[in-house]
């Protein structure tokens, strides 16, 4: 019989790659050995050890002789993976206890298994002292690094805590409807047929929750393209836009092509829908995308900061989903929490700037253009609106107005400048920030 150290120790190789080596966690994920029975466990403790792993890491902290920085990436890992099945897991103790020293000998870190085992150890012994320690700070409380902490302290004041705490709350698998092939009530009860229990999003009329996630491979309706895997908050894009028939629309940074998609569901004879994006590999993901839900657009591989990457022409309506922190989107990704560096703010911003820059003189007169990012950043979002807006006389900040046509939308948090926030634990969404703006003319 099996004694748990494989799928321990599958899961100490992904939280060492990604804390270690700097990998994404999917990756990390498809290249740390684990068993295909053991896909999902293994999925699971290596999430739930990056998303607590900032409070678990304070109190190896406290627990280790050695210095954190002075451990292998493996020895952090073990440390990490441990104590987050005995702090938040359902396994036994001693189960939890002696898969993960075990772990330790098939990830070559032999010397390390007493260590181990005697800071697992104390850790039950001491668990409420320890944490009350740690939990002193809001970073050990919220399990954040301490410069978004500072960040997001920064930007939303008595409002962070909540906003670092829903970060570590499991996310909802919500789907977004394809309107051009089924509607929310016939996939409810397609998806209720067999067996999953789904729930309306009130401000999103495409989307549905379901109340126990599963792998939508597994759903008939995904694979006949009845329906896709997308946030609520990200399903505003397109009533925010308001692209109506025959309007040529440029979605600037497009792939895998979430919102191209729902852009396509959504609103029957626009003229064209050029989708472009810089990644010839993630352009393919949109093209996968729209061939299964049966949808055609103009794909372009291309640099939007060039400006004959879009082909040419004016367009109505321009999206730029820009690249950003994904500070907004923690708790789908909890590895970003180690793999973002408060240095990468001033590049992203930088190119931020230049997109809309570039971008803007390819927007027909009374054209829309929307800029989104799944930041909670005030440097990404209203800082770069607010710069932009000075500098551009003919851009005019709609999205008031935008957004009043949203039917649902929760009161949302002021974002203290233009454009729409939604934070994380406010409507059970990702956070994303919309700004609207308009040329005049
Ligand atoms: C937030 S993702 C877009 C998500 C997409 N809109 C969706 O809903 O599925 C940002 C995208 O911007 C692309 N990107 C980054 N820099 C770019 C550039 N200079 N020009 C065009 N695309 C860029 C990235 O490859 C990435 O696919």
């Amino acid at each position: 019989m099996s004694d748990g150290s494989g799928s321990r120790a599958a899961a100490v190789r992904a939280v060492a790659a990604v804390i270690g080596r700097g990998q994404l966690l999917d990756v990390a994920l498809a290249d740390s050995g684990a068993e295909p029975a053991d896909r999902a466990f293994v999925q699971a403790l290596a999430f739930g050890s990056l998303r607590f792993g900032h409070r678990l890491k304070e109190v190896a902290a406290l627990l280790a002789t050695r210095k954190w920085d002075a451990l292998s990436p493996e020895v952090q890992a073990l440390l990490l993976v441990g104590l987050y099945q005995l702090e938040y897991a359902d396994t036994a103790a001693h189960a939890a206890v002696s898969a993960t020293v075990a772990a330790a000998r098939r990830v070559g870190e032999v010397p390390a298994a007493g260590f181990i085992n005697a800071c697992l150890r104390r850790f039950q012994r001491e668990r409420e002292a320890l944490l009350a320690m740690v939990d002193q700070s809001v970073g050990g409380r919220t399990s954040h690094p301490a410069w978004m902490v500072d960040a997001i302290e920064r930007d939303w004041h008595d409002q962070a805590e909540r906003i670092l705490q829903a970060n570590n709350i499991h996310p909802p698998l919500t789907l977004r409807v394809n309107a051009r092939r089924t509607t929310p009530e016939a996939l409810a009860e397609e998806l209720a047929l067999a067996g999953h229990v789904t729930h309306t999003v009130p401000f999103a009329p495409s989307a549905l929750d379901l109340e126990k996630p599963t792998d939508v491979r597994a759903l008939v309706a995904f694979t006949e393209g009845r329906c896709s895997v997308q946030d609520a908050a990200a399903q505003l894009a397109v009533p925010l836009l308001a692209a109506r028939a025959g309007m040529r629309v440029l979605d600037a940074c497009a792939a895998p092509g979430g919102k191209t998609c729902h852009l396509l569901e959504a609103v029957p004879d626009l003229a064209e829908v050029v989708a472009l994006d810089i990644d010839a590999g993630r352009v393919d993901r949109i093209r996968d995308n729209l061939d299964r839900l049966g949808l055609a657009a103009t794909l372009r591989v291309g640099d939007a900061l060039d400006p004959a990457a879009t082909g040419g022409g004016l367009f109505d309506r321009i999206l730029i989903d820009a690249p950003c922190s994904g500070t907004g989107v923690i708790r789908r990704h909890p590895d970003i929490k180690w793999l973002r560096r408060p240095r990468d703010l001033t590049a992203l911003v930088e190119r931020q700037q230049r997109m809309l820059q570039a971008l803007w003189p390819q927007l027909a007169p009374g054209g829309r253009l929307v800029y989104a990012t799944c930041s909670v950043l005030r440097a990404e979002n209203v800082t770069v609106i607010r710069k932009f807006l000075a500098a551009t006389p003919e851009a005019v900040d709609v999205t008031e107005s935008a957004s009043l046509a949203v039917a649902g939308l929760p009161p949302l948090p002021a974002p203290r400048g233009p454009g729409l926030a939604l934070v994380p634990g406010v409507a059970g969404t990702d956070g994303f920030y919309y700004a609207c703006l308009e040329r005049a003319g």
